[in-house]
């Protein structure tokens, strides 16, 4: 089956691909993305200078679930500008993520990337690791300064990657910014941001950065991202592209992304649990709901969620 999909105006040959920090800080994980069945390659987000990141541990998987406060170590975006042109010969998409501690940071970042031609730029507005930096995603009116700005520099379409909302009048009061803005696609959602996971019997966090307090990721996210890929699905009726990101664990999960509104996921931490062969096995999985359930394409049942 053809699990193409197509995200403002670029071709994806298959509809999954790693999430931002997922595999995909140096030169040998992006090239291994490359070589993967993995539908592009979405690079760690990228800062001005290169950063080891926090200490360690600083990720933790459970069950259901991980916990991260990495920090965001990464090459710095030279670095990355350097290693784009090399990354697009994969014959996939190359989305760069893009992050940073002030606006001048984004509009830097933002125009030498753009240089590199990448296919895709996504601001990253949700990083919830840095001590003493809220995510700007939280402050709309911030981020609708940071983007308009960002917008100026920039040719490659951007999209945003957005903190998880809990609260219907946040994702409409950012729908409006978004709009004016013009972004052209949306990747939903971060990771669910400050949480605490405990080790009852060592009484103690799992993670020491912050005192234990990190994004979540995985399954136990999965209802929270499905929520905000339909809100924003239906906010824009349908004509925004979105990325489903939270919880693709199985074939079923990517599924049920694309009945709530995506038109592609990424993978988190299955990606980092499992490695790269998890990108053929929900390619497999995912056939085999879509065939079972009599459609010919992602792009069929998107969106098609019944609303009781
Ligand atoms: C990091 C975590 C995030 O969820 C994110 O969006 C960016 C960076 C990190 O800690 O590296």
């Amino acid at each position: 089956m053809d699990l193409s999909t197509t995200i403002a105006g670029v071709r994806f040959p298959r509809c999954l691909m790693n999430a931002a920090g997922a595999l995909c800080v140096t030169r040998e994980e992006l090239e291994a993305l490359g070589r993967s069945r993995a539908g592009a390659i979405v690079t760690k987000s990228m800062t001005l200078e290169a950063r080891r990141g926090n200490p360690e541990p600083r990720y933790y998987s459970f069950g259901s679930g991980s916990i991260n406060s990495m920090g965001l170590p990464n090459l710095g975006y030279l670095a990355y500008a350097a290693l784009i042109p090399q990354l697009r010969k994969f014959g996939k998409p190359v989305v760069a993520s893009v992050a940073g501690f002030a606006a001048r940071d984004f509009v830097q970042i933002a125009k030498a990337i753009n240089d590199s031609r990448p296919d895709l730029i996504e601001i990253n507005l949700s990083c919830p690791n840095i001590p003493g930096e809220p995510q700007i995603g939280y402050d709309a009116e911030a981020s609708e300064r940071l983007l308009s700005e960002v917008r100026t520099v920039v040719s490659v379409p951007i999209g945003v990657k957005l903190p998880p909302y809990f609260d219907p009048a946040h994702q409409e009061k950012m729908a409006k910014v978004l709009e004016r803005v013009e972004v052209q696609f949306l990747s939903l959602i971060n990771s669910v941001g400050n949480g605490l996971v405990v080790d009852a019997d060592r009484e103690s966090a799992v993670i020491k950065p912050k005192g234990g307090f990190g994004g979540l990721g995985g399954a136990l996210i999965k209802p929270v991202a499905l929520a905000n890929v339909r809100a924003f699905w239906r906010l824009f009726e349908g004509r925004l592209p979105i990325i489903g990101t939270g919880g693709i664990v199985t074939g079923s999960d990517v599924f049920e992304h694309l009945l709530c509104g995506a038109s592609a996921v990424q993978v988190g931490t299955t990606l980092v649990d499992e490695g790269l062969g998890a990108f053929d096995r929900l390619e497999q999985e995912l056939v085999a709901v879509l065939e079972k359930k009599g459609y010919t394409s992602p792009a069929a049942c998107r969106g098609v969620l019944k609303e009781l």
